[in-house]
């Protein structure tokens, strides 16, 4: 009798030590081929939800300036100082830790990029998102919307005030949490040039039990992904700092995810 494959994107009816298994076989096969991988696997079997919906064609390319005339726009003028502040869009004080992470974006060969638009979303300091497909038991934080923007400077530097998000669980199998994350967008000099990936933080215990994580076979792109505690962007008795440079081109570019729209 031929198992029946579950392709239920939300089934969670793996358990973690299955989907381990599935993540050790494949890392095995990566280090054992002597082939290193300069990308995140697409075709990645125990991420469950993206096995129906992950790209099976080589990318087509798009008519920009078509494009540019259904997609979103901005100026400089559209994007104010304080969108980098998470912590101050409401009338109260969000709860959790205060952080900053600040970082430069640079070519291959270490050339800032300049005026980039940088947008980032995240859970609050419990886990939750503002997002209607997020129904989990953690408090939705009021002083809280978990999304901001910045352009970089002429150093191409970056730099975001906000809360340090929570691990949160999601439906890819039994028991699965989310290593503690936040999104980034990066806007390039049009909408066709968009690159998306996420930011870890160092030391997180579920590294090894994700799916979205592990996806990316190869260590040190992983470890790409992974901000520093920097004690010199950290304040006196206001806010801890994270550091997380964004390598767009060459051998040590930071991985970016090849869908969109997913708050995953
Ligand atoms: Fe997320």
């Amino acid at each position: 009798m031929t198992a029946i494959t579950n392709t239920d994107p939300d089934s969670a009816s793996a358990s973690q030590s299955e989907i381990n298994a599935e993540m050790a076989a494949i890392e095995s096969a990566y280090l054992h081929s002597g082939i290193e991988e300069t990308q995140p696997r697409l075709d990645y079997p125990p991420y469950r939800s993206s096995l129906l919906r992950h790209p099976v064609n080589e990318p087509q390319h798009a008519d920009p300036e078509g494009v540019e005339l259904h997609t979103p726009v901005f100026g400089r003028r559209d994007v104010h100082a304080l969108e980098s502040d998470l912590t101050i869009q409401h009338a109260g004080e969000p709860i959790g830790e205060r952080i900053v992470v600040t970082g430069r974006i640079v070519d291959g060969e270490g050339r800032p990029v300049r005026r980039q638009l940088v947008e980032v979303w995240q859970a609050n300091a419990a886990g939750r998102y503002v997002h209607k497909r997020d129904q989990h038991a953690a408090p939705i934080d009021p002083n809280f919307t978990g999304v901001g923007r910045c352009l970089t400077d002429d150093d191409g530097t970056y730099r975001f005030t906000t809360i340090k998000p929570g691990p949160y669980p999601w439906k890819n199998h039994r028991n699965a949490w989310r290593p503690a994350h936040i999104h980034f967008s990066l806007f390039g000099t049009d909408f066709t040039q968009r690159m998306i990936t996420q930011m870890y933080f160092p030391g997180d215990p579920l590294f090894s039990l994700d799916p979205i994580y592990q996806s990316i076979t190869d260590q040190k792109a992983r470890d790409r992904l992974v901000a520093t505690y920097d004690h010199d962007v950290s304040t006196h008795e206001w806010s801890t700092g994270y550091r997380w440079d964004i390598v767009l081109t060459g051998s040590q570019r930071t991985l970016v995810e090849n869908t969109q729209g997913d708050y995953r």
